[in-house]
C-alpha cells in the first residue's frame, strides 16, 4: 500500500486533525445524528484499534471509523436502522462483553485533497485488514450511495439497481464495493434519523423552511420533512447494507 495505515491505538494525536476534515467535507446537518452524537467519540476511547488513518507522511489522506459486531442471525435480518444500530449496538455488546464476529463500518472519509484517486479502496482494504486481525468472519457497511443526492425523489431500492452502460452499477461508492466483490444485501430505509427545530436546519442548510411540507436539500438522500406548528425537521437517512467477506 502506497500509504501508511495507523490506528489509534498508536496515534491518538490524530484524532482532532482527523475530525476537522471530516468536518470540512460531510454536509453540515449529517453532523448532527442524535445516536453519533452520544457515542462517536467514545469510537477513540473504547475502540481505539478499529479507527485509522491512511497517512502520506504526517498528512491525513483518509479517516476511517469501524466498530466489532456480535450476529448469529442472517445478514439477510440486519436492521433498518443500520448505522444507527450498529454505532449503539457496539458498545452494548461491549459492555455485555459479547464474543464479536463482523466488523461494521462507520465512516470512510478521504482529504479532499486525495479524492478521485483511488484511495475509497485502500481504505475498505484497510478496514478489511483490521476485521482479519481481529479474526472478525465479514465487514459489513451501511452503505450511503454518494450521488443519490442528486437523485433524492428517487426509491432508493430502484436507484441501487441503475447500471451504467458497462454494465457496473451507477453509484460511484456502491461501485467501489461491487469492484471488491462486495454483495448487497438489502437496503436500510432507516439508516440514521436526524432531527432539529426549524431554525437548527436553517442554520445547517442556509435555506428557510416557511411552510409544512417536504424539502429537497443539497446532500441528502431523500426529502426532509418540516412541521412547523411542532417546530421540528426529520430527515431519514436510507443506506445499504454490504457485506465483504473476510
Ligand atoms: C466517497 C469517497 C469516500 C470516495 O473516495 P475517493 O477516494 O475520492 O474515490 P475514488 O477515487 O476511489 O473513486 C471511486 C469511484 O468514484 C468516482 N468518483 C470519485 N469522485 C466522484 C464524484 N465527485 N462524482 C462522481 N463520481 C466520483 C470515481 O471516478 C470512481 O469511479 P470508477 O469506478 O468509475 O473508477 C470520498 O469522495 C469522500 O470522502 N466523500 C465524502 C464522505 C463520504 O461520502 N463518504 C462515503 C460514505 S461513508
Amino acid at each position: 500500500m502506497k500509504y501508511k495505515l495507523v490506528t489509534t491505538t498508536k496515534r491518538r494525536d490524530l484524532i482532532d486533525k482527523g475530525d476537522e476534515i471530516v468536518i470540512d467535507v460531510w454536509p453540515e446537518f449529517m453532523l448532527h445524528d442524535a445516536v453519533a452524537n452520544e457515542w462517536f467519540f467514545e469510537l477513540y476511547e473504547k475502540f481505539p484499534e478499529f479507527q485509522y488513518w491512511l497517512l502520506d507522511g504526517e498528512e491525513i489522506v483518509g479517516i476511517g471509523n469501524s466498530i466489532p459486531l456480535s450476529w448469529e442471525d442472517k445478514l439477510e435480518n440486519l436492521p433498518e436502522e443500520g448505522w444507527d444500530w450498529a454505532l449503539e449496538k457496539g458498545f452494548k455488546d461491549k459492555d455485555k462483553n459479547l464474543k464479536t464476529n463482523l466488523i461494521c463500518a462507520l465512516s470512510i472519509t478521504i482529504n479532499p485533497k486525495y479524492q478521485g484517486k483511488g484511495i475509497s479502496t485502500e481504505m475498505i482494504r484497510s478496514m478489511v485488514q483490521i476485521g482479519r486481525k481481529h479474526k472478525l468472519e465479514s465487514l459489513i457497511i451501511p452503505v450511503r450511495p454518494t450521488l443519490k443526492k442528486d437523485y433524492p425523489l428517487v426509491d432508493i431500492r430502484k436507484y441501487i439497481t441503475w447500471k451504467r452502460d458497462d454494465g457496473q452499477l451507477f453509484d460511484p461508492w456502491l461501485r467501489v464495493h461491487e469492484k471488491l466483490s462486495g454483495k448487497i444485501i438489502k437496503v436500510c430505509s432507516k439508516a440514521m434519523k436526524i432531527s432539529g427545530t426549524i431554525s437548527d436546519w436553517e442554520n445547517w442548510t442556509e435555506m428557510k423552511f416557511p411552510e409544512k411540507g417536504k424539502y429537497i436539500i443539497p446532500g441528502a438522500l431523500k426529502p426532509v420533512e418540516f412541521d412547523i406548528k411542532k417546530d421540528v425537521g426529520i430527515y431519514i437517512e436510507p443506506n445499504v447494507w454490504v457485506e465483504h467477506k473476510l
